[in-house]
């Protein structure tokens, strides 16, 4: 006599979570949304481990998973049927309302957008995945969504130039979607080293940057280089609340006054390029606006700053360094905003090899730590977890996760970010390009998703492999 077909089932000792066995043929998989209960109102479900076994003369999936709803009822039961869920019931039980931005599509159900929580956005994010995987493509289209659906100030520090078209549509775009986009992206600025004509900078002044940044820069320490830090911090102190309108003209007042310490300061700073660097506002005929005047006075709805321009990792991190003492410092007006960092291992390393360094780590540190109530919010983008000193990384509350090849890697993010289920973090070795699994404050149960296209262009492009052919 054949054996009675073998079903999917579930049980459950606190109505929440629940334990499961499956048919391996059934094809359920780890992180798959399934249905438990045969009544008319299924309870959504995810399963969140797996494993397989042999009983019986059959192969299983065996691992455990968590209620999501309707409502659970926390009563505990016993060997419910579990299948597959529908896209229907999947919609059905995960619409978030007002607040949810779609972000491409759900694995497996390609034909439900993967909405994520916007107001998880309150809390810092880590965006990670190893080159080539997709994260500044996904970047790009989550900073889209954002300026679509949410109010939420954007500032971009772009080390590669990847975001320099956030302002505009894509000329292939339906024209409704497109002229959409524009509408809300149409206060979206874009400040380069070495901008187009009549457009604005990407430029800091020395007063901007505060007397421990400049220190940083003069590879001055209070300690060692007292006479000369402490001038340092008296010169400053006499500039006027703008600042000198170039590094230059600073340098001569330095000169003329006649202190012999203020003098040396000046060589030190020339000896080190550091009054050649770029990123000064200098004196051009014209009053040079900062990037820092910009944000406080115009309130772009996004403000992005591309760093690829200057030659130099210092000038990337001076810029970084006011943007971070200036957002710091008006901290109190509590003005909500997501500072985006990509590539944040450039500006905010784990293992800063100069002053400059261990101070914008520093500055990174207090906001990571501090600035989520005054409104200060990061979104950090990098390949390796251990790229970004752990004092950062462990005060993010989301997790957006793409391919990550290393299984050291792997364990490190889910000791890390253990509210994600380790298993769900372990499948991110097998993510193909723009998979991608989000959890946190955005996405209230772990969610394994595809990115969607962009609506706008890419800025920096990948180089073409037609030389393979
Ligand atoms: N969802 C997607 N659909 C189509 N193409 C994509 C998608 N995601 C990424 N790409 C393409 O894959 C390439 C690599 O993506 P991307 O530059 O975003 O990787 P990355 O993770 O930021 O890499 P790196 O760490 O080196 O900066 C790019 O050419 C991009 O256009
Ligand atoms: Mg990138």
């Amino acid at each position: 006599m054949d054996a009675p077909p073998a079903t999917a089932v579930a049980w459950s000792t606190d109505g929440v979570t629940f334990e499961y066995r499956s048919p391996l043929d059934l094809g359920l998989r780890l992180g798959d949304y399934v249905t438990l209960g045969d009544g008319s109102t299924p309870m959504l479900a995810q399963l969140l481990s797996q494993r397989s076994a042999e009983r019986d003369g059959r192969l299983w999936a065996e691992g455990s998973g968590r209620v999501l709803g309707p409502s659970s009822s926390s009563a505990p039961f016993d060997r419910v049927p579990m299948a597959a869920a529908d896209a229907e019931v999947v919609r059905r039980s995960l619409d978030r309302g007002r607040t949810g931005i779609e972000l491409g599509t759900l694995r497996g159900l390609p034909e439900l957008p993967a909405v994520i929580d916007a107001r998880g956005f309150n809390r810092h994010t880590f965006l990670c995945g190893q080159s080539g995987s997709g994260k500044t493509y996904a970047l790009g289209g989550l900073l889209e969504q954002l300026i679509l659906r949410t109010r939420l100030p954007l500032l971009v520090l772009d080390p590669n130039g990847d975001h320099v078209n956030l302002g505009r549509a894509r000329d292939d775009l339906d024209e409704d979607v497109a002229a959409r986009y524009v509408a809300a992206a149409g206060d979206v600025r874009v400040l380069r080293a070495d901008p187009p004509a009549g457009t604005d900078p990407l430029r800091i002044r020395l007063k901007e940057l505060a007397t421990s940044g400049v220190a940083a820069l003069l590879q001055l320490d209070p300690i060692v280089d007292r006479r000369e830090y402490n001038a340092l911090i008296h010169g400053l102190d006499e500039i006027g609340p703008a600042g000198f309108a170039s590094i230059e003209e600073a340098f001569e007042a330095f000169r003329a006054s006649g202190d012999a310490v203020l003098e040396s300061i000046r060589m030190r700073a020339e000896n080190l390029g550091v009054d050649r660097m770029a990123a000064w506002a200098a004196l051009s005929g014209r009053p040079i606006r900062t990037i820092i005047d910009i944000w406080r006075h115009d309130r772009p709805r996004a403000l992005v700053a591309d760093t690829s321009g200057f030659e130099e990792r210092r000038e990337r991190i001076a810029v970084t360094i006011t943007v971070l003492e200036q957002l710091w410092a008006e901290r109190r007006a509590r003005r909500p905003l997501l500072l985006v960092v990509d590539e944040a291992h450039d500006v905010c390393p784990a293992e800063p090899a100069d002053p400059l360094q261990r101070l914008a780590v520093e500055l990174f540190t207090r906001i990571a730590g501090e600035g989520r109530k005054y409104g200060i919010h990061l979104l950090l983008a990098s390949q390796r977890p251990d790229k970004l000193p752990d004092n950062v990384l462990t005060q993010c509350d989301n997790l957006l996760l793409m391919r990550v090849n290393s299984a050291a890697d792997r364990a490190s993010l889910a000791t890390r970010f253990a509210f994600v289920p380790s298993e769900l973090v372990e499948l991110s070795g097998t993510f193909g390009l723009g998979e991608t699994l989000r959890a946190g404050r955005i996405a209230p149960h772990p969610q394994l998703a595809r990115t969607g296209p962009r609506v706008t262009p890419e800025g920096g492009a990948d180089i073409p492999t037609d030389w393979a052919g």
